[in-house]
């Protein structure tokens, strides 16, 4: 049909304030779209009405998080799954089923605002009493491995929800109209339950609309996402994650009040990250420091694997001062990564280059004392290298 996406939009804006008539009417368009062989766009208009029924049969009211309607999820419930495969949409986590100690190292003010949003959350059915209405999504973007998925299990073991984490496996159909019908009913059953949705990975199925090679199918996605977006913004918690926040829909960006980047971490954050990721091993202030200097542009993951590889190489080899360049040198023979970076250049170099590098640090202090011991030598000969 000619036109059709300007009908589909009529009658989305229509469906809002909804009547039997309407609703009649619409099912009429879509059946003799149907008959008429346009397949697709009577899905799309079948959606539009399925959504706003799984809407209906959810709602007494509109301030669900306090209401009796939203059920406490139990152990026994079953994540929804794909119709044609039979793999589950979603996997669930109840508080307290979670790894332990995830919880991400994250800059203060940074970490400030996530604690802010946290006890908004936790006050919202409070908040939505008083006439409130907070915040009830967040999307977290960032470079790879910078804790975005860690901390949205945090934030779920905090406001001790269960965590219905999309499954992109189970939600992402080849078959033509099911991956959206998929999103939709996801939202559904988690609209169902008092519960945090978490999309990880969102730009799978939220980009841009305008893709050549997606022959519409993402249209329909994406189209049919916004919808369920917008009946959930007042009804439950979602976080949705991305990389590649430049690929997402315009409109699902602004869908979101908070949007906030998880950065890589800053000096401090790293001196926190290598203490811990090195608890158990005895290294001394000055090699943490110093390997918090080095790791400078690396995510918190870049960092846990190259202490983890420190770790190995100090129980095989032994804990002595020079152990810990060695296993460094080691390390970036080993892997390639980072070989670009300027640090690493500078480490590549000779002592006392890197020394005089470190003692000029304005973001971690080297006193002449321990820069003596990271190179295993006096401090006279720390302050003639510094001197030069
Ligand atoms: N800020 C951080 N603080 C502490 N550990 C971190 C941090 N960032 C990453 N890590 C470590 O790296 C692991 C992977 O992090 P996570 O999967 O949460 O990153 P991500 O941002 O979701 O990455 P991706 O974008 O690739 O999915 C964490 O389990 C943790 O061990
Ligand atoms: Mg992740």
């Amino acid at each position: 049909m000619e036109n059709f996406a300007t009908v589909l939009a009529i009658c989305r804006t229509a469906m809002r304030s909804p009547n039997p008539t309407l609703i009649r009417n619409i099912g009429k368009l879509c059946d003799a779209l149907a008959k008429q062989g346009h397949g697709d766009q009577a899905e799309s208009l079948s959606l539009v009405l399925a959504t706003k029924k799984a809407t209906d049969s959810l709602a007494p009211t509109r301030v669900v998080l306090a209401a009796a309607s939203v059920e406490r999820m139990t152990r026994s419930v079953q994540a929804p799954v794909d119709k044609e495969s039979g793999a589950p949409l979603a996997s669930v986590v109840f508080p307290g089923e979670g790894e332990k100690g995830l919880e991400p190292i994250l800059d203060a003010p940074l970490s400030k605002a996530i604690e802010a949003l946290v006890a908004e959350w936790q006050s919202a059915a409070m908040l939505i009493k008083a006439g409130i209405r907070p915040p009830l999504n967040l999307l977290l973007y960032g470079a790879p491995g910078t804790g975005k998925t860690a901390l949205a299990k945090v934030i779920a073991e905090q406001m001790e929800l269960p965590l219905v984490t999309a499954r992109l496996d189970g939600l992402i159909s080849s078959f033509l109209g099911t991956t959206a019908r998929n999103i939709a009913n996801l939202f559904e059953f988690a609209n169902r339950y008092d519960c945090i949705l978490l999309l990880d990975e969102f730009d799978a199925v939220a980009k841009v609309r305008d893709d050549p090679h997606e022959l519409g199918e993402i249209k329909r996605v994406v189209n049919t996402l916004l919808q369920c977006l917008d009946d959930r913004r007042e009804r439950g918690f979602t976080i949705a994650i991305t990389n590649h926040e430049h690929l997402l829909d315009a409109a699902i960006w602004r869908r979101f009040d908070s949007r906030v980047e998880i950065p890589r971490p800053g000096a401090q954050s790293r001196v926190r990250m290598v203490a811990r990721f090195l608890s158990g091993v005895p290294v001394e202030e000055v090699d943490i420091d110093f390997l918090a200097w080095l790791t400078d542009g690396r995510s918190g993951a870049e960092i846990e694997t190259l202490c983890n590889s420190i770790k190995r190489y100090l129980v095989m080899n032994g804990t002595g001062r020079k152990s810990l360049l060695d296993a460094l040198r080691v390390n970036a023979l080993l892997s390639a990564d980072h070989s670009d970076s300027p640090r690493q250049a500078i480490f590549a170099d000779d002592s006392e280059k890197l020394a005089r590098r470190l003692s000029s640090d304005e973001e971690i202090r080297f006193t002449q004392e321990s820069l003596a011991r990271l190179f295993n030598t006096t401090q006279s000969t720390i302050s003639r290298w510094t001197r030069k």
